[in-house]
Formats: C-alpha cells, sequence, structure tokens
C-alpha cells in the first residue's frame, strides 16, 4: 500500500507531480513555445476547458464576485489561487473560512458564484456553508477530490479533481527526480530543526498561502508551534519575535514580490536571523546571502509566476515530514486529528 515509502504522507508527497498531471488530463491544452500550430486541431491555442462548468459559465461570467469557502489546508489552496482567478476572470474574489461565514452570517447574494473546496467533500461546516449560500440563491459551485461526496452532490455543478478526458504534455519524471533530489538536502536540514521550538515562515503575495500550509503542516504532523507571516506585516509586531535562535523560513522564489522579499532578507540579516530562505535554483543575490553567513539555502526549479507557489510548498511538506519522524511522531495519525472532520 505504501509503495516502498515509510509512511503514507511522504508517498502522497511525492505523487503530487501525478496527480497534478490527473487533475490537468483533459483539462489543459498546451502549446509549447517550439509547437507548430498544427499540432492540435485548428484554432486550439493552450487552452482550458472544464467540462463540469459549461453549462453555467454565462451564469459565473455575470456573477457579482465570486467567493471561495473552504477549511484548513483547501483554504490555503484558494488564496495561493486567488490572484490567478482575479486576473483571469476579472470579478472580485473574495475568500471565506468556511466557519467564520457561518459565523457571521456573512451576506450572500443571488448574483453571487460560490465555490466550495473540499479534499473529502465532506466536512460539515464547508457543507454546512454550502446550505446556507443556497438558502441565499447564489450559484454554488464544487472543487471536491471524491466523486459522490455530500458537497459534490450538494452542489449546483463542479469540478472534479480527478475527473477528464485527454491532456497535453508534462514532463512528470524530470519534475519527480527533481524532488528526490531535494530529498536528501531537506532531510539534513530537518536534522538541524528538530528540537525547535517554534518555526516562523515569512513570505508575500501568493506565497503567504505558502507560508500559512507550511506552518500548518508543521504544527499538524511535527507537533511544533509555527505560524505564516506576511513579511508585509513584519514591521507591525513579527519583528520583535526575531533573534539568532528562532529559526525562520523566508520564500524569496522571483515573482513580483522579490525585491521586497530582498528587502525583508537584509533585515531579518542585519538582526542576525537565523535564517533559511527558500529561493530559486542558481539565484547568485541568495547565494550571496547564505555565503556571508549562517543561513542556508533551498532551492527550486523556476516556474511561471502563478504556478511557483505549487513548487514551493513540496520541499516544506518534506521538511515537515522529516521533522516529525525525526521527533519520533506518528506521520499518517497526528494526534488530536481526523482526516475528514464531519463534526462541528
Ligand atoms: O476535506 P477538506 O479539504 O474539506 O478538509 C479541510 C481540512 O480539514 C483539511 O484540509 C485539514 O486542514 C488538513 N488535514 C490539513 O493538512
Amino acid at each position: 500500500m505504501k509503495g516502498g515509502y515509510d509512511h503514507f504522507m511522504q508517498k502522497e508527497i511525492h505523487e503530487q507531480p501525478e496527480a497534478l498531471l490527473q487533475t490537468m488530463r483533459g483539462r489543459v491544452m498546451f502549446r509549447r513555445p517550439d509547437d507548430e500550430p498544427s499540432a492540435y486541431v485548428a484554432g486550439a491555442a493552450s487552452r482550458i476547458t472544464l467540462g463540469g462548468l459549461v453549462d453555467t459559465k454565462a451564469t459565473i461570467r455575470r456573477a457579482r464576485r465570486i467567493m471561495f469557502v473552504a477549511c484548513g489546508t483547501s483554504y490555503h489552496a484558494c488564496l495561493a489561487a486567488r490572484q490567478t482567478i482575479e486576473d483571469l476572470v476579472e470579478l472580485p474574489v473574495v475568500l471565506e473560512l468556511a466557519s467564520d461565514l457561518l459565523d457571521r452570517r456573512a451576506p450572500i447574494f443571488r448574483d453571487d458564484t460560490c465555490v466550495f473546496v473540499s479534499q473529502s467533500g465532506e466536512t460539515a461546516d464547508t457543507l454546512r456553508a454550502l446550505e446556507y449560500a443556497k438558502t441565499r440563491g447564489a450559484l454554488c459551485v464544487g472543487v471536491t477530490n471524491t466523486v459522490g461526496s455530500a458537497i459534490s452532490r450538494a452542489t449546483h455543478c463542479g469540478i472534479h479533481q480527478n475527473a477528464g478526458y485527454e491532456i497535453g504534455v508534462a514532463s512528470t519524471k524530470a519534475y519527480t527526480s527533481q524532488v528526490l533530489g531535494l530529498d536528501a538536502k531537506v532531510r539534513a536540514l530537518a536534522e538541524t530543526l528538530r528540537d525547535s521550538q517554534s518555526l516562523l515562515f515569512f513570505a508575500r503575495g501568493s506565497n503567504y498561502a505558502t507560508a500559512l500550509e507550511a506552518a500548518l503542516k508543521m504544527k499538524e504532523v511535527a507537533l511544533i508551534h509555527s505560524e505564516g507571516i506576511l513579511a508585509g506585516e513584519m514591521k507591525h509586531g513579527p519583528l520583535a519575535l526575531v533573534d539568532e535562535h528562532m529559526p525562520i523560513i523566508v520564500v524569496a522564489t522571483r515573482d513580483g514580490t522579490y525585491a521586497k522579499m530582498q528587502s525583508v532578507i537584509e533585515q531579518l540579516l542585519a538582526r542576525d536571523a537565523r535564517l533559511i530562505i527558500l529561493c530559486n535554483e542558481g539565484d547568485e543575490r541568495m547565494q550571496g546571502y547564505a555565503a556571508g553567513s549562517r543561513c542556508q539555502l533551498i532551492e527550486v526549479p523556476q516556474t511561471v509566476e502563478q504556478l511557483q507557489p505549487v513548487v514551493n510548498i513540496v520541499p516544506l511538506q518534506l521538511l515537515a515530514y522529516h521533522i516529525t519522524v525525526l521527533r519520533g511522531h506518528n506521520v499518517d495519525q497526528p494526534r488530536n486529528l481526523a482526516k475528514s472532520v464531519t463534526v462541528t
């Protein structure tokens, strides 16, 4: 069942390239720069087709806003995707934690499109928020990984993470081997962090979701106190936590926030912070920071800005995994937690 891996979490981290390919299968038609237009059917440039939304596309286009509703990791996925969705649909995109939406009885209108994101499709708060949105007359869209789940049945339309037909090209093997190459370095880093009491993750933009998700994994499996911090807020409080002992992981891959993240790193180094910088491979500026100080680098392949958070989270998941194993905690069944939270 674990296919040669020691734990399911480790196996599932390494299965991500294949999982992403399955999600895109039949939905994403890539055109590579070197492809002849004739490689595809006439007029078929790079495009995305989501079969489950075809009938409601016009309603979604007329929406006043798109509201994403989720819990936990699924909420972080929405946060990571928000900017791309805003850029593509040119509509306001708001995010709601399902429990908070319910506590506030937040206003929802007939011309809202509400998207309920849940891996299991069974999360009680997300399901209750869906029922609430339906009473308000909103179009309710599901994004779940479980065919036939309560959320996929209760929504008006949706996307299954594994459904689809034919697809274009992706270099699964190469990518997987890059992740595996990274593993040994991350394991060594985990050794240095195994006894930490607390860990901070600093990031900006869509990598704020990376920071929150990495901190959640650190709490959830490694049982270490951890916080994901929006680096733009650093001087409004979190900077007080910085000293030479507290490990701080800074996400500074090349995107629109790169220059600001350099400034964050310099300010942290000036305070003798114990830094680990997650950066793109071959980034000489970041290598320069590491050369002159005790800061360490985790280097990841560069991809388009919108997808960089997908790559960035992988070594941080591995880091949480290795620290958990080193600390002797149960990786696949963390204490007090269940896979699906079906009660509120
Ligand atoms: O099945 P869902 O995506 O609705 O689950 C939501 C959360 O309970 C879940 O993502 C939780 O945060 C994870 N166990 C964290 O790793």
